[in-house]
């Protein structure tokens, strides 16, 4: 099958390290099922893995790709009962785990110590013709959702939906600042907020992705700078911001620290931009800011996105689409930084 992947790791240009071409395609193992993918999409974690430095190192030769939707191919053994039937559109949940600790117990799949993404080592990525995974893991895809839309939610819209809803615990009404306009995490941040009736502000390093934000329903964009603070503190009434969203990590922090109102959230589901900031814990202590970290989201919160889709209520931001060979065109965008949402690779 044709796949996209890393046939190195680390050294100076990550980029260098893509490959697009034939491998083996797997063979799904009793209680996996074989996706057909049809639409992919990348996110940063790409980047970090052709970089050497994702949470979980890969081996070279390592299928890349945390997102895809398709159709079911093949399971291997028995179906599970209430398994969706072979050819049935599906997304796939990207997390695997180990399912016996408590955590898993639990239904807590964020919580267990085995968690692993699709394209972590050992699970082989979704950028691929096929991709296997636990047949629990399929998420059924109505006919009106398409898998391009489908394809840009398991990684940057579920880590959204959580960071907004359940680690920031926004509500309609309240205030949020998203930094870095532009990229998957930060326009699905964008575009959730505003669905769910909260203030959107925006930052973006360029002035056409601020304008972006705009017409995404961000209140107002501004730049990354001290003064911004004040702008986001004048624009909420003397208070600051409800929740920061901070995926960018050193440019932005100070900024996150000023903007929040006292008592507020900085939720950090990434550090594109570094991720050793100065902490200033003097700002987090004396102000009773609470900084969350936060990874991925739960199936439930996969389904409801899929439900937001089909019911017209969510479109998401597709910046550009690539067939899966012209994979190096994709990546090139997105190191570049010069994304608009997310990027789709047709396979
Ligand atoms: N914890 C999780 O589960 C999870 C899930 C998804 C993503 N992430 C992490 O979140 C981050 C964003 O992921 P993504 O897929 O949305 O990435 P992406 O699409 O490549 O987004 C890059 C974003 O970073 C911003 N940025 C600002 N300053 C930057 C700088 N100096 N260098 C590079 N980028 C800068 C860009 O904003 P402007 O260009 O508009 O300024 C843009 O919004 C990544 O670090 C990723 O690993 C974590
Ligand atoms: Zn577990």
């Amino acid at each position: 099958m044709l796949a996209v992947y890393a046939s190195a790791v680390g050294g100076e240009n990550p980029l260098a390290n893509l490959t697009v071409g034939e491998l083996p395609t797997p063979v799904s193992r009793p209680g996996w099922a074989l996706v057909r993918v049809r639409a992919a999409s990348l996110n940063h974690h790409d980047i970090w893995t052709l970089r050497g430095v994702s949470s979980a190192p890969v081996t070279p030769p390592h299928i890349l790709g945390c997102d895809a939707a398709g159709e079911v191919e093949a399971y291997g053994g028995e179906p599970p009962t209430g398994a969706a039937a072979v050819g049935a559109r599906v997304v796939v949940y990207p997390i695997v785990t180990c399912g016996h600790c408590a955590a898993c117990l639990a239904d807590e799949p964020l919580g267990c110590r085995s968690f692993r993404m699709l394209s972590e080592a050992p699970l082989a990525g979704a950028l691929a013709e096929y991709v296997e995974i636990p047949a629990a893991n399929l998420v059924a895809l109505p006919d009106q959702v398409s898998f391009a839309d489908a394809a840009c939610l398991p990684t940057a819209y579920l880590t959204a939906y959580r960071a907004l809803f359940v680690r920031a615990g926004l509500r309609p009404g309240m205030s949020v600042l998203v930094q870095g306009a532009s990229g998957g995490v930060a326009t699905a941040c964008i575009l959730l907020g505003r669905l769910a009736g909260i203030t959107v502000y925006s930052t973006s390093r360029d002035e056409a992705k601020r304008a972006l934000a705009v017409d995404l329903g961000a209140e107002a964009a501004f730049p990354v700078e001290r003064e911004t603070a004040r702008a986001v503190i004048g624009a909420t009434g003397g208070v600051g911001v409800d929740a920061v969203v901070d995926t960018v990590g050193e440019p932005t922090w100070d900024l996150s620290l000023r903007a929040v109102k006292p008592g507020g959230v900085v939720v950090v589901p990434g550090a594109t931009g570094g991720a050793n900031p100065p902490a200033q814990l003097n700002r987090i202590f004396f102000r009773s800011v609470t900084i969350a970290g936060t990874t991925m989201g739960t199936r439930g919160e996969l389904r409801r996105l899929v439900d937001l889709i089909a019911t017209g209520a969510l479109r998401p931001l597709v910046g550009s689409t690539h067939q899966l060979r012209d994979a190096a065109a994709a990546f090139a965008e997105m190191a570049a930084g010069e994304l608009r949402g997310k990027i789709i690779l047709e396979a």
